[in-house]
């Protein structure tokens, strides 16, 4: 059974969370492990009509055969855990990193009031850099130092090392997007760690040796909240009209939008060395492939689109999202892989 490692190929909110939940779904993981800085980022999932949103657990949540973990890499808000935990009735299941860092109100309101923070960068507020400024200066808790969250800690690492030495089905979450690593992003305007495939892998305590394939999400346009460049950014009025508005999952902010981005995703993949690509929301480029789960019954060109992105980028799109829903989803994997 493979490793397989998700990761964002743009600034976060490709739709990781939709994709994962597909995943999760159908492939039935032993074991999913969470990366990435920490609750600034929020992962959505639609199934049956619902919305869920997870900013702490795995998005594999949704599966309930899974176990779900949460690397020492990421910084952990007790109060949004543990409200995850409950909602989603996963107290037996989930395991925490003895040492994850921890949020505390301080670093929030450290987000939430600090000029270069909050204006220039336009932070997501949620206290992870404040969080992982202290980490670096080793004053920062650690779980194991937290009575509230005992019941969950576990050694991650030496966990999903035995699951994947025991050939089980293991998927290591990404979170927020590459142009977002505090190394490769746009800096200043990026977020307080990497958040490139190798730091997610890290995050979780599994080397490079050990990951099989390197899914990447790309969404069939390219959005960013907070500031810094987009390159051929489209005005407020004009993605409104394309249906390419969004909100962001956490904060509620208006997201900026450009089309697909081929520099970006060469550049991504080179990094990530991603072997396949996952693209969401085709059918808002193409609204008639809404919900559309078989490749043929695709229109010419969306194909098209699809196969432009393939051998520019020279790696398959095994994945294609066509709506919101969990099974609103081209599972092209044993055809081009
Ligand atoms: P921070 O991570 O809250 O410090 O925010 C730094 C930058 O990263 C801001 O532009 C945020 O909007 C952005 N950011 C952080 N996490 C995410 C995410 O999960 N999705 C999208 N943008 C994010
Ligand atoms: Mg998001």
């Amino acid at each position: 059974m493979p490793c397989l490692v998700t990761i964002g190929g743009f600034y976060g909110d490709e739709g990781k969370g939709k994709i994962i939940a597909y995943l999760a779904t159908k492939d039935d993981y032993n074991v999913a492990a969470r990366g990435g800085v920490g609750p600034n980022a929020g992962h959505t999932f639609v199934q049956n009509g619902k919305e869920y949103k997870v900013r702490m657990l795995p998005s594999a949540v949704v599966n309930k055969n899974t176990r779900l973990l949460i690397g020492a890499g990421v910084l952990v808000e007790p109060n949004i855990l543990l409200k995850e935990i409950h909602e989603f009735n996963s107290v037996d299941r989930t395991f925490i990193d003895f040492q994850c860092g921890i949020i505390e109100p301080h670093h929030l309101e450290t987000d939430k009031s600090d000029n270069h923070l909050k204006q220039t960068i336009g932070t997501t507020g949620t206290g992870t850099g404040p969080a992982n400024a202290d980490r670096s200066s080793r004053k920062l808790k650690l779980a194991k130092d937290l009575p509230e969250v005992s019941l969950f800690l576990e050694d991650v690492s030496n966990s999903i090392n035995y699951s994947i030495d025991n050939k089980e089905n293991v998927l290591i979450e990404g979170t927020q997007g590459t142009f977002l690593s505090l190394y490769h992003g746009m800096y200043p305007y990026v977020t307080s760690k990497d958040v490139t495939a190798s730091a997610i892998c890290s995050d979780v305590g599994v080397g490079p040796k050990k990951i099989d394939d390197v899914l990447i999400v790309f969404k069939s346009f390219v959005t960013r909240v907070g500031e810094g460049p987009l390159a051929n950014e489209i005005s407020i009025d004009e993605a409104r009209e394309k249906n390419w508005l969004e909100f962001g999952s956490v904060t509620g902010r208006q997201r900026r939008a450009a089309p697909f981005d081929f520099n970006l995703a060469k550049k991504s993949i080179q990094i990530n060395s991603a072997t396949q690509i996952a693209l969401t929301k085709l059918d808002i480029i193409f609204p008639q492939c809404k919900s559309i789960k078989d490749y043929s019954k695709l229109s010419n060109d969306a194909k098209k689109f699809v196969e432009n992105i393939e051998s520019e980028t020279g790696i398959p799109v095994t994945i294609i999202g066509t709506g919101s829903e969990t099974n609103d989803t081209i599972d092209r994997r044993k055809y081009v892989k």
